[in-house]
């Protein structure tokens, strides 16, 4: 196995329902360590910048205006084979469909409002980082 970084979003149904340090104990508990971590509130702009992958979904206005609409925490995490491991312990996308005692089906609320965000492979990982945070904000 080897160390990798991912960029976690905790989102706004996530941050209101003030579920974040919880949501972080599940990262600590499967080993993945948080280097680097800072709550801010998305443009509109910005929402769409980062999700611009499904732009061409019929849900993409929709969650560009929920990913904006109030404050989210975006983190790296860091541990062995990292992606992977925080898509499983995230579950599926839909809260509905996902194993018991994962992080969105335990606090997620709808497909959109799903509690959090992982990337989904290690290069998007780097790409999704480097949105967010400098090298300089990565200190683990
Ligand atoms: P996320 O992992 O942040 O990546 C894209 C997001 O789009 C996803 O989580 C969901 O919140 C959202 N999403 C995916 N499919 C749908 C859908 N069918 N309807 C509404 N939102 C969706």
């Amino acid at each position: 196995m080897s160390a990798q970084r991912t960029l976690s979003i905790i989102k706004p149904d996530a941050t209101a329902r003030n579920v974040t340090g919880s949501i972080n104990a599940r990262f600590e508990q499967a080993e993945l360590r948080i280097i680097a971590q800072k709550k801010i509130q998305l443009t509109k702009a910005q929402a769409e910048k980062f999700y611009e992958v499904h732009s061409d979904k019929a849900f993409y206005d929709s969650l560009c205006e929920y990913m904006s609409s109030a404050p989210v925490v975006v983190q790296v995490l860091y541990g062995d084979n990292a992606v992977a491991k925080n898509r499983e312990i995230m579950g599926a996308t839909n809260p509905a469909n996902a194993e018991i005692g994962t992080i969105r089906r335990d606090f997620g609320q709808s497909i959109e409002h799903n509690a959090v965000h992982g990337s989904d492979c290690v290069e998007n990982a780097e790409i999704e980082i480097a949105f967010f945070f400098s090298g300089l904000e990565l200190v683990g």
